[in-house]
C-alpha cells in the first residue's frame, strides 16, 4: 500500500505542536477524477485551499501501533487549477503522552504522515503525487494539541515553509480503513450561562458529552479565548476538575481580526460544563455551540418505561454509548485514560450491540486485540496496547472471547469466530499457562470485582475471591470456545474436556460463595451445583443489605440476570428501581446525565467519592440494559440462529412499573416488545421480523414474522 509514497515528518521531533506539510496540486484540463489516499503516525487534519478533506475526525483513529489505517477521499470536486494541499499533523493516539508503550518502544519515531494524490484524465491519462522529498512543512498555528490537554491555536503566527524529513519506516504497517469513521454527529447549545459562588462565568449544555465545540465571535487581533472544561460542579455549585487527573484539557485560542469561527481540530474533551476563562467580550449562547463526536454508528435499540427516572437511565446509557465509542470503546472520555479497557467493553458489549449497530466498531477493535495479544496468549488490558504490561486479568482478558461471541449472536456474523478463534484459543493457553493449579486460575494478579462495594478499605477491589472469579471466567470463556469453534467447524474435543475437568476443579475448591458476586457468577456461569439454595443466599445478602446491591464490575452485569434466571424476577426488579444509593437510579437523581464510573461518585451529602478515579461518563454498569431489552422485555438471540433469524421473546412483566418497551432494528427488521399492566394484568404487544418462540405467562408460541397481541 503507498509503496511510491515515503513517510515524512518535520525535521525535528515537534513534541505537542503540530506540523503542518504542504503540496500545490496542479490540475489538468479534462480531470474525471482525484482521489487522496492518507495515513499517518500521529492525527492528521487536511484541508485542500482551506476547506476540510473528508469528515474523519482523528484521522487515521486509534489502532494497534504495529498498524496504521489508510483513508480515501474523493477530492474531484475540490480541486481548482492550482490547489493548495495543507495536512496539520499531532501526535494524536500514536506518540501523545497517553501511548507509554510507543513512547518506549519506538522513541525515536517521528510522527509523520504517507500518502498519495491520484489524478485521473479523461485521455486515460493518470498523474499520482507522492508524499517525498519534494513536500514542504511549517510549524502550523496549532501549538499544542493532545488528546489528554486540549488544543492551543495561535491565528497570528505566520507559517514558514522549508523541507521535510523524510523517514524509512516501513510500509508494512499500512492497512485499510477498517471501523467506522469518527464523526461530528450532533449539536448542543448553552443551556445556560451563569456564574459559579466563586465569580466564574460557566457555560452548562445540560448533558454530559464527547467532543468539541465551536466558537462564533468577533474579535481584535491578538485577543485570547481561555475555556476549561468540567463534568459536573461541586457541592458548592464550583466548577470541578481534579477528576480530570494530569489530563489538562484545555483550550487556548488567540484572535484575529474581525469576525471569526474556530472549532478544534486534534483534540477531543469529556464535558457538561465550559469554563470562560478569557473572552473578548461578554460570552452569549450565540457565541458557542458543543458538538458531540463519536464513531458513525447507527442508533438501533430503543428502551421506554411509565417511570421518568427509569426513562433518564435508559438516556444516560445511550450517552455513555456516544461518549466513549470514540473509534475505541474506552472506558472514560475526560481523564488521562481514555483508553480501550478490555474488561470495560466486554462487561458492555452486549448492551452496546443492542443500542447501536458496532458489527464493524468491534471488528477493528478485535482486529487490534488479536495484533496486540502477547505471543503467550496474554491479552493486554488496553486495547489498542498503548498501556500497560504484559498480563491478563480475569474478565479483562476474557474480552478476547467474549466480544466477539456476542458479535456473533447479535449481528450473526460466523466470519468473526473464524477471524478470532485462534486468539480466543491462545488466551485460554495464556491462563493454562500461568495458573498454580491445574484446571483452576489461580495465583494470579487480576482487577477483581472492580469497585465492588464490598471492598475492603483504601482498595478498589471488591472483596469477591479472586482465585474463585478468574477460575470462573476460565469456565465461562472455555463454554464459548467450545460453541464458536464448533460452529466454525473446529475439533473442540480438547476444549470440551477442559470445561469438564474445569468445573470439577471449582466445585471442589470453592464450594461456598460469601459476596453478592460470588453467588452471581456462581448463578451465571452455571458453576453453583445446588442453584436453589445459592439463589437464596443471593436475595437474602441483598435484602438484609436494605435491597441494595454492592456489585462491582464482574458482578454488576449478571446480577438481575442471576436473580431472574432463577425465581427472583420481583427482586430483580426492586434493585433496578431501587433509588436510593447504592443503585442505578441513584445517579439519576443526582443529576447524572451519563453513567457513573462509581455507585458513589458523589455521595447523598453531594461530596465525591475521590479525586483520582471518579469519572462521571464510565459505560461498565449502563450494561443493565442488556438485561432489560433480554428479561424485562425479553427479546433474546438463539445461539445456533444468530443475528436475530430467529428470536424467543419472552417478556417478565412487574406491577412496580405500568409499562416497559424494547425495540431493537435488528439486520433482519424491528424486534418490538412492549407490556402495559391494565387492571390487574398485562396487554403484551410484540413484533418479530422472522420465525419467533413467544413465551407469555409460561405459554408458549411458535409464530412466523408478525405483529402480536397477548
Ligand atoms: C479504568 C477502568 C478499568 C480499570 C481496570 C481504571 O482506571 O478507568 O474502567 O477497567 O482501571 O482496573
Amino acid at each position: 500500500m503507498l509503496n511510491n509514497s515515503k513517510w515524512i515528518s518535520y525535521p525535528e521531533m515537534q513534541g505537542t505542536s503540530c506540523p503542518v506539510f504542504k503540496r500545490v496540486i496542479n490540475k489538468k484540463e479534462g480531470l474525471v477524477r482525484a482521489t487522496l489516499k492518507l495515513s499517518a503516525l500521529g492525527c492528521y487534519y487536511a484541508t485542500i485551499d482551506g476547506i476540510r478533506v473528508g469528515d474523519f475526525i482523528l484521522a487515521p483513529g486509534f489502532t494497534s501501533r504495529h498498524r496504521a489505517q489508510v483513508q480515501e477521499y474523493d477530492i474531484t470536486s475540490m480541486l481548482k487549477e492550482k490547489s493548495e494541499l495543507l495536512i496539520t499533523l499531532s501526535q494524536g493516539w500514536f506518540k501523545g503522552r497517553l501511548n507509554w508503550r510507543v513512547n518506549a518502544e519506538m522513541k525515536d519515531v517521528y510522527p509523520s504522515i504517507i500518502g498519495e494524490v491520484m489524478l485521473r484524465y479523461a485521455n486515460g491519462s493518470v498523474e499520482y503525487i507522492y508524499t517525498n522529498g519534494e513536500w514542504q512543512c511549517s510549524k502550523s498555528k496549532i501549538t499544542m494539541a493532545d488528546i489528554y490537554d486540549g488544543e492551543h491555536y495561535d491565528s497570528t503566527l505566520e507559517e514558514s515553509f522549508g523541507p521535510v524529513r523524510v523517514n524509512d519506516y516501513s510500509h508494512s504497517r499500512l492497512c485499510k480503513q477498517q471501523g467506522p469513521f469518527v464523526c461530528e454527529m450532533e449539536r448542543i447549545l448553552p443551556h445556560r450561562i451563569f456564574k459559579t459562588p466563586k465569580g466564574e462565568v460557566v457555560i452548562d449544555f445540560n448533558q454530559n458529552l464527547t467532543g468539541y465545540f465551536e466558537i462564533k465571535l468577533n474579535a481584535k487581533r491578538g485577543d485570547r479565548v481561555s475555556l476549561s472544561f468540567a463534568e459536573v460542579l461541586d457541592k458548592d455549585g464550583n466548577f470541578y476538575t481534579e477528576n480530570y487527573r494530569s489530563a489538562k484539557s484545555e483550550f487556548v485560542y488567540t484572535c484575529d481580526e474581525g469576525y471569526q469561527e474556530y472549532k478544534p481540530k486534534l483534540t477531543f474533551y469529556g464535558f457538561r460544563y465550559i469554563r470562560v476563562n478569557e473572552f473578548p467580550c461578554d460570552i452569549e449562547p450565540e457565541n458557542i455551540t458543543a458538538i458531540v463526536v463519536h464513531s458513525d454508528i447507527k442508533r438501533t435499540g430503543y428502551l421506554n418505561s411509565s417511570s421518568p427516572l427509569l426513562n433518564k437511565l435508559f438516556s444516560n446509557i445511550i450517552w455513555g454509548q456516544k461518549g466513549n465509542f470514540l473509534d475505541i470503546p474506552t472506558d472514560c472520555p475526560q481523564r488521562d485514560e481514555r483508553m480501550g479497557w478490555t474488561g470495560d467493553a466486554q462487561v458492555f458489549v452486549r448492551t452496546a450491540s443492542y443500542n447501536f449497530d458496532v458489527e464493524k466498531f468491534f471488528e477493528k477493535w478485535l482486529t487490534d486485540l488479536r495484533i496486540d495479544q502477547g505471543k503467550d496468549g496474554y491479552v493486554p488490558f488496553v486495547i489498542p496496547q498503548a498501556w500497560g504490561d504484559d498480563w491478563s486479568g480475569c474478565g479483562w482478558g476474557d474480552a478476547s472471547v467474549i466480544c466477539p461471541w456476542q458479535i456473533y449472536l447479535t449481528y450473526g456474523n460466523v466470519d468473526i469466530l473464524k477471524k478470532q478463534y485462534r486468539s480466543m484459543c491462545s488466551y485460554l493457553k495464556y491462563i493454562a499457562t500461568h495458573s498454580k493449579d491445574k484446571y483452576l486460575w489461580t495465583g494470579c494478579e487480576h482487577f477483581g470485582d472492580w469497585l465492588g462495594l464490598d471492598a475492603p478499605a483504601g482498595s478498589y477491589k471488591g472483596s469477591s475471591n479472586e482465585d474463585f472469579l478468574a477460575s470462573a471466567f476460565y469456565y465461562y470463556s472455555t463454554g464459548i470456545v467450545c460453541k464458536a469453534g464448533k460452529i466454525i467447524g473446529k475439533d473442540v474435543a480438547k476444549y470440551e474436556k477442559l470445561r469438564e475437568n474445569i468445573l470439577s476443579a471449582i466445585r471442589k475448591r470453592f464450594p461456598s460463595y460469601n459476596t453478592q458476586t460470588e453467588c452471581v457468577i456462581a448463578l451465571h456461569f452455571g458453576i453453583a451445583e445446588n442453584k436453589v439454595s445459592v439463589a437464596k443466599r443471593l436475595a437474602t445478602m441483598i435484602k438484609e443489605n436494605g435491597t441494595r446491591l454492592k456489585t462491582g464490575f464482574l458482578g454488576t452485569p449478571y446480577l438481575l440476570h442471576a436473580l431472574s434466571d432463577n425465581g427472583y424476577s420481583d427482586l430483580a426488579y426492586s434493585l433496578l428501581l431501587q433509588e436510593e444509593f447504592p443503585s442505578w437510579l441513584y445517579s439519576v437523581k443526582q443529576g447524572a446525565t451519563t453513567i457513573w464510573e462509581h455507585w458513589d461518585g458523589i455521595n447523598d451529602k453531594g461530596d465525591f467519592w475521590s479525586k483520582d478515579m471518579n469519572s462521571f461518563n464510565h459505560y461498565a454498569y449502563g450494561s443493565v440494559a442488556d438485561w432489560v431489552f433480554g428479561v424485562g422485555c425479553g427479546i433474546k438471540t438463539v445461539e445456533d440462529k444468530p443475528g436475530f433469524e430467529e428470536i424467543v421473546i419472552a417478556p417478565v412483566p412487574t406491577k412496580k412499573l405500568k409499562h416497559l418497551s424494547a425495540k431493537i432494528e435488528t439486520r433482519r427488521g424491528l424486534v418490538s416488545s412492549a407490556w402495559y399492566l391494565e387492571g390487574n394484568s398485562f396487554r403484551y404487544e410484540i413484533t418479530t421480523p422472522t420465525k419467533a418462540t413467544i413465551i407469555i405467562d409460561g405459554v408458549t408460541y411458535q409464530v412466523e414474522k408478525g405483529s402480536y397481541v397477548f
